[in-house]
């Protein structure tokens, strides 16, 4: 009997239905202000710079990334159509001028040495161990060379409180592809790719777990 096909992606909630209910819950429940915040900061955007936020979900980092530095040139890719549209919708009301693509994260439509830096919160975990190394493969391929990546994601649990909170994601997202995170496997994904000056730059303590922030360098 033919398989049907593999999904090529997770929808943000886990289920079409919830997506309505991100921003609420993300907002009200992952310090998203706070950490987003921090990550637009460590990523030092400059004008005329090439962004793009991987993953892009309901725009909300992409917007803040086009507010903090309105001369950049900022494009948000997600694999989830209905997710853009609401991205798109946000944008407009905010009056703010971004792109909203569809894309998958393992094959952006963009050439070699496109982006001077490539965003991403809330992502990497949704993605099993094969689509992680794709990805950053991916990105790694689309940055310039002396370009950065920076990535805020569920990480290694910093106590047991944490490590406790992180299951509910753990059994909303799936135990497999959130274990590399809780593992500590992100330095490594990156590393290998052939990124340098890979770091986990902060955590943040939340009611899900700990949020960690990475930051990795595409040497010229
Ligand atoms: C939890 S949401 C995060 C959204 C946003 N980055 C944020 O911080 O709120 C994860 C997003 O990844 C998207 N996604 C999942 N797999 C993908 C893939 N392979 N390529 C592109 N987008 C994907 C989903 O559609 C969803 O919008």
């Amino acid at each position: 009997m033919q398989q049907p096909p593999e999904p090529d992606y997770v929808p943000a909630l886990g289920y079409h239905w919830l997506t309505p209910y991100y921003d609420a819950v993300v907002g009200a429940t992952t310090r998203e202000r706070t950490f987003k915040k921090v990550l637009i900061k460590q990523a030092r955007i400059e004008p005329g710079q090439q962004v793009l936020d991987l993953a892009s979900g309901t725009g909300t980092l992409t917007i803040w990334i086009k507010q903090h530095q309105p001369q950049a040139t900022v494009t948000g890719v997600d694999a989830d159509p209905s997710i853009l549209s609401l991205a798109s919708s946000k944008a407009l009301k905010a009056n703010v001028s971004v792109q909203f693509i569809r894309a998958l994260s393992h094959s952006l439509p963009y050439p070699v040495a496109h982006f001077d830096r490539v965003v991403s919160s809330l992502f990497f975990h949704h993605l099993s161990w094969e689509d992680k190394v794709r990805t950053t493969h991916e990105v790694f391929r689309v940055l310039k060379p002396g370009a950065t990546l920076h990535v805020a994601d569920w990480g290694q649990a910093t106590n047991v409180l944490m490590r406790g909170l992180f299951l509910f994601i753990q059994l909303l997202d799936g135990f497999k592809s959130t274990q590399d995170n809780v593992a500590g496997k992100l330095i490594p994904l990156f590393e290998e790719a052939g990124f340098v000056e890979v770091k986990q730059r902060q955590t943040f303590t939340t009611v899900y777990g700990t949020m960690a922030l990475y930051s990795a360098v595409k040497s010229s």
